[in-house]
């Protein structure tokens, strides 16, 4: 697992402010992500520092959150990286659990959360050992904003969605590994696709066993 458990400093963090629905988020995040790769980790397990940047699917996903009724929901989202989706869910009054194999993502979520007055947890979990977060479930819905990038992603991802809950919203921005992934879906899921701003929005239903 990616461990990153540095913090990433005040020097490094510039702030964006994104209108969402009715919110206003102030999100810090690092001004230059390739200054954060790490050696080590990229020659180990070809990690790269995708975490520390807003990705296209992650803001429309937050977008398509507002349309929904969240409150009260158990919602958890996977490869959460700067976490705007989990944080307009937990303003939205969803009780939310973030989560990414990046401890420092986590780290600087959580900063996010408390600068917004929002809250929400957050939990360090890698997609390849899963446990501790299925022991969680049933979730009421799983969250997941470009995360088919790497073909080891695809059967991971497969695997593990449909055990946290029986819904799950997927948003892409049309990469490559994302065929894989829906045209195995069938299997579980029956899946309804919208799209906003060049990114799909993929609605996975489990089907009922
Ligand atoms: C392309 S980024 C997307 C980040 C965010 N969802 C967004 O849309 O802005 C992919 C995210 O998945 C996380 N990730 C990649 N592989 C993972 C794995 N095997 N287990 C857990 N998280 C993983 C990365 O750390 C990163 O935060």
């Amino acid at each position: 697992m990616n461990l990153e458990a540095q913090p990433i400093e005040d020097s490094q963090l510039v702030e964006r402010v994104i209108r969402i629905g009715g919110h206003q988020i102030e999100l810090l995040h690092p001004r230059d992500s390739e200054s954060l790769i790490d050696q080590h980790a990229f020659e180990q397990d070809e990690l790269l520092p995708y975490w520390a940047e807003l990705w296209p699917s992650g803001l429309q996903l937050a977008h398509a959150l507002t349309q929904r009724r969240l409150s009260h929901m158990r919602i958890v989202e996977l490869g959460c990286g700067l976490g705007l989706p989990s944080l307009i869910a937990a303003a939205e009054g969803a009780h939310v659990l973030a989560t990414d194999w990046s401890a420092a993502a986590l780290a600087l979520l959580q900063r996010n959360a408390a600068r917004n007055r929002v809250r929400l947890q957050t939990m360090q979990v890698s997609w390849a050992s899963p446990r501790a977060l299925i022991e969680l479930a049933p979730f009421d819905l799983v969250l997941a904003a470009d995360v088919c990038y790497e073909r080891r992603n695809v059967a991971l991802l497969l695997d593990l969605m449909p055990r946290l809950a029986t819904e799950s919203l997927l948003a892409d921005p049309r990469r490559s590994f994302t065929d894989a992934f829906l045209e195995q879906a069938p299997r579980f899921w029956c899946a309804q696709t919208s799209e906003r701003e060049g990114v799909a929005i993929h609605r996975l239903l489990r089907h009922r066993s």
